[in-house]
């Protein structure tokens, strides 16, 4: 059942390409999204003056980079907020918020409530969500589902990846039905987005470079993320993984935030892997990773190939994956963290699939 790999994350990493076709492919017809499923119209949605993101764990992290394209693209404040907040927050929620909630299990209790709580404030709920016909996804009043599969490991992979280009429809649904988007953008996004599968193959068929650098760092007792913008949001994401399966302390940490305190961890031999695939931000990340090297410490960038001279320059070791549109970067920048995150944790020795004191669905508060 785990295809010939000795794990089901490896399975599930490897499964991601299919995963994306899988949920987008079929919502694109002609160069254009549709989401017959959903009932959001353009009346509704210019009356919408808040978006408001909930979800745990690696669901948030979608969130976290979810915030930056649909602020970008419809240009509507987003707010994200950690379901078990959320409901204890009292909330600013009218019947103007749409509220986007995203779980895998559908049945995670924190944002079941911080659902309910929401509904009950007005707001209407659209979700993300995998498992068919789960909780959170009979009490929305619009579910898009995303067709990942059954996911076994406790640490989420497809799941986060199918989740992730779920967002990306729904900003361009929305977009358009906004009118927030020039026509030439929108169809450049489109024919990237068709293009992602073959290059999340490229970036798996590659996955023997990861495992050489898991081997290096394997021992690290703490490692750091840094990056701009989504690469932030792709940081917390690849820290969890890390820290989740292989015990490893870690940090995400949003690249220009450092000289306000972390810098101070940062000493010779400390690794830093350092997000910087976000084209607009490259030279800005890039500064900070020099500082981070001036301390001593070990740098693993990650960036596209088109920037792979520039970047070598001045990490110790680089992580090259294809360029694509600004946007769409998460879905490719993950994978590498994800396998980092693995091999890591292989080497380590440790239980990978069934990580110590957590569980796949968390069904308690
Ligand atoms: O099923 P959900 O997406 O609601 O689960 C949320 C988190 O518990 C989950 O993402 C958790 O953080 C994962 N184990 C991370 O790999």
């Amino acid at each position: 059942e785990k295809g010939g790999y000795e794990h089901f994350m490896a399975k599930e990493i490897m499964e991601q390409p299919k995963a994306f076709r899988d949920t987008v492919f079929p919502r694109i017809q002609d160069g254009r999204v549709v989401l017959d499923d959903l009932s959001l119209t353009p009346d509704y949605l210019r009356e919408v003056d808040k978006l408001y993101i909930i979800a745990c764990g690696s669901s948030y992290h979608v969130g976290m980079t979810a915030k930056y394209t649909l602020e970008r693209l419809l240009r509507k404040p987003v707010e994200v907020t950690l379901a078990s907040e959320f409901r204890y927050c009292d909330p600013i929620v009218t019947d103007k918020t749409l509220a986007l909630v995203i779980s895998q299990s559908g049945e995670t209790i924190d944002t079941l409530a911080a659902m309910r709580e929401a509904k009950r404030l007005g707001a209407r709920v659209l979700s993300i969500v995998n498992v068919v016909g789960s909780t959170i996804a009979r009490e929305s009043d619009d579910v898009l589902y995303t067709w990942a599969g059954p996911e076994i490991a406790v640490a989420t992979t497809k799941a986060y990846s199918t989740q992730l280009a779920l967002v990306y429809l729904i900003g361009l649904y929305c977009a358009r039905a906004l009118e927030t988007i020039r026509a030439a953008d929108y169809d450049a996004i489109v024919e990237e987005l068709l293009l992602i599968p073959t290059k999340l193959e490229a970036i798996l068929e590659n996955r023997e470079d990861i495992q050489y650098f898991a081997s290096l760092y394997f021992n690290h007792p703490s490692i750091f993320f840094i990056g701009r913008n989504i690469d932030y949001a792709v940081g917390l994401e690849g820290s969890l993984k890390l820290k989740e399966i292989s015990y490893i302390h870690s940090e995400a940490y949003a690249a220009g935030e450092l000289k306000h305190g972390t810098i101070s961890l940062i000493e010779p031999g400390t690794l830093v892997v350092a997000l910087a695939g976000y084209r607009p931000l490259f030279e800005k990340t890039m500064s900070n990773v020099v500082e981070v090297k001036s301390r001593g410490a070990d740098v693993l960038g990650l960036t596209t190939q088109s920037r792979g001279d520039e970047i070598q320059k001045t990490v110790d070791h680089a992580i090259l994956i294809p360029d694509t549109h600004p946007m769409l970067l998460p879905s490719l920048e993950v994978v590498p963290l994800q396998l980092f995150a693995y091999y890591v944790a292989l080497m380590r020795g440790c239980d990978i699939d069934k990580p110590r004191n957590l569980a796949k669905s968390v069904t308690v508060e």
